[in-house]
């Protein structure tokens, strides 16, 4: 399985990485959101570029030109909410995509938040099977979300290849991703991995809750 790490490699992603990192940042709802965005937009036209495509002709005022267009089928899947604007990115390049929403959440099981199940709720999905699946979470903490999705977006088809694409994972999901996910058509693409957990499995240092902090606090 091929793990892309952004972080390994200058570039102007590393800056909005930095920037959804900085708690003064933060502050700016518009401005996280809006990163995590363009992190998706980034991410997106860096995964365009493993993809299948196909030549057609085109015709200008002048002439025809070829053109490569794209000859994959894509959906763009998130959980909700955090994963909204960072779905929104990709989905900005890949405009045709079909798209799938799966609500997943963390049922603490006492008031410590130590330790939790993950349940799904809620799945709006257009049929994966044969299709090129782009699995979107910013946080991947432990994996186990993804995994669920996953597993939940099986009931639509199964996909020709899967791309996991998020912004900080912790070392931990990465090799829980690894080993849950079928070795030979996936490929994990990561801004940065983080060292470790927190007792509440918090990336750390990741940057706190993203959900909240492009959507505001629950109560
Ligand atoms: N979800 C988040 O929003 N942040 C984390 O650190 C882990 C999961």
């Amino acid at each position: 399985m091929k793990v892309i790490d952004f972080s390994k490699t200058n570039s102007l992603l590393n800056s909005f990485v930095r920037e959804i990192r900085d708690v003064t940042i933060q502050n700016d709802r518009l401005r996280f959101r809006r990163n995590l965005e363009r992190i998706g937009e980034i991410m997106a036209y860096e995964i365009s570029k493993t993809l299948s495509y196909k030549t057609i002709s085109v015709t200008t005022p002048l002439d025809i030109a070829q053109a490569s267009v794209l000859d994959d089928d894509i959906v763009i899947a998130t959980i909700l909410r955090a994963g909204l604007p960072f779905h929104h990115g990709v989905l900005n390049y890949f405009d045709c995509a079909g798209n799938a929403f799966v609500s997943a959440y963390r049922k603490y099981k006492e008031t410590g938040h130590q330790s939790f199940d993950i349940h799904i709720e809620y799945i709006a999905s257009p049929e994966i099977d044969g299709k090129t699946l782009i699995l979107t979470d910013p946080m991947l903490a432990t994996g186990s979300s993804m995994e669920l999705t996953y597993r939940a977006l099986l009931t639509k088809g199964t996909p020709k290849h899967i791309h996991i694409a998020t912004i900080i994972a912790s070392k931990q999901a990465i090799e829980y991703c690894m080993k849950s996910f079928p070795e030979s058509k996936t490929t994990i693409w990561a801004a940065a991995i983080d060292p470790e957990l927190n007792e509440s499995s918090y990336i750390v240092p990741g940057i706190g809750d993203a959900g909240d902090l492009a959507y505001g606090e629950k109560s």
